[in-house]
């Protein structure tokens, strides 16, 4: 595969969904996030995993805030692998489907030797995460690749593919399609997201984050159409909600170093308007209006 794929989002697909903002949003993004969750090499952009009734002290040092959040998200990743049976059965070649600046596919070839394809529609992401797989030691291993999921023509060629945080920009009628062409037969396509239980909290979530999340049920009725099977299925909302407390705390400590004349990459007001919503998140998860769930589908083998 040549490292560009279609990248020729439809303006506004026929679901009403504008696919040309996501590309947009993330350019704009990606230094924010190497600022908050860098220098990696292993780079997420992902809500993390806090042990269950674990609530650390938020009143500490930036930097061991900033340092837990990316253990947090580390531990989400690692998580998810184990659930999945990585260590036991690692796959040789994986999709890593919206990866980023590739924090997972780096995981993956580091620790589980996968060969993995990085797809994200973010063109800015693909130099960085060329040289953060330098970085670590397995470029050989990662190739990043600038295209739209819902283009990839890929026949038979994934022995399992993950998307952490990413499905919730697609089209999940055409994601779980293009899976199962893409995967090989008996294949896997792990899931992490966060699915929708209130509705009322839709415009204002899909309105930060540039999202469509969707519910569960909408997703296990698109993967039955495709040939999935649901094996897999952890609730994790609970300890997840503690990542929006200690995100809020890192971003009200960014905010105090520019007031004490600091420089941040990252706007003021964007900085105010995370810190308010990351507030109202918690509150959000912490009363499950929004669940945030690990998934395992299984491709039927024939
Ligand atoms: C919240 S980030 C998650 C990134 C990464 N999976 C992680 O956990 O760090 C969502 C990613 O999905 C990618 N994405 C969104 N829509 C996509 C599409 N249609 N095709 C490919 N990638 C897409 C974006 O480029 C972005 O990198």
């Amino acid at each position: 595969m040549d490292n560009h794929l279609a990248v020729r989002p439809a303006a506004v697909d026929k679901t009403g969904f504008d696919e040309q903002q996501v590309p947009l949003y993330y350019s704009k993004k990606t230094g924010d996030i190497l600022h908050k969750y860098g220098p990696g090499p292993r780079v997420h952009f992902h809500v993390g995993l806090f042990a269950a009734g674990d609530a650390p002290n938020t009143t500490v040092a930036q930097e061991v805030i900033r340092r837990r959040l990316v253990d947090a998200q580390e531990a989400m990743v690692g998580h998810a692998a184990e659930l999945w049976g990585v260590p036991a059965h690692p796959p040789a070649h994986l999709l890593d489907a919206g990866c980023g600046l590739g924090g997972t596919s780096l995981y993956f070839a580091q620790e589980h030797h996968t060969s993995v394809t990085a797809l994200t529609i973010a063109a800015d992401h693909v130099p960085i995460i060329g040289d953060l797989a330098r970085k670590a030691g397995v470029a050989d291993r990662v190739t990043p690749v600038l295209g739209d999921i819902h283009h990839l023509s890929d026949l038979h060629r994934y022995d399992a593919a993950v998307a952490f945080e990413s499905s919730g920009y697609m089209d999940r009628g055409r994601l779980f399609q293009v899976m199962a062409h893409a995967l090989k037969p008996g294949g896997w396509f792990g899931v992490q997201d966060h699915f929708l239980r209130r509705p009322e909290w839709i415009e204002f979530i899909d309105g930060y984050y540039k999202t469509r999340l969707g519910t569960l049920t909408e997703y296990i009725s698109a993967a039955r159409d495709a040939g999935f099977v649901l094996e897999q299925d952890e609730d994790i909302t609970d300890r997840v909600a503690e990542f929006w407390v200690q995100s809020m705390a890192w971003t009200t400590l960014e905010l105090d170093r520019l007031e004490h004349g600091g420089a941040s990459p990252i706007a003021r007001e964007r900085l105010t308007e995370s810190a308010l919503t990351h507030g109202k998140f918690f509150r959000v998860w912490r009363d499950h209006s929004i669940e945030t769930r690990i998934l395992l589908f299984r491709l039927r083998a024939s």
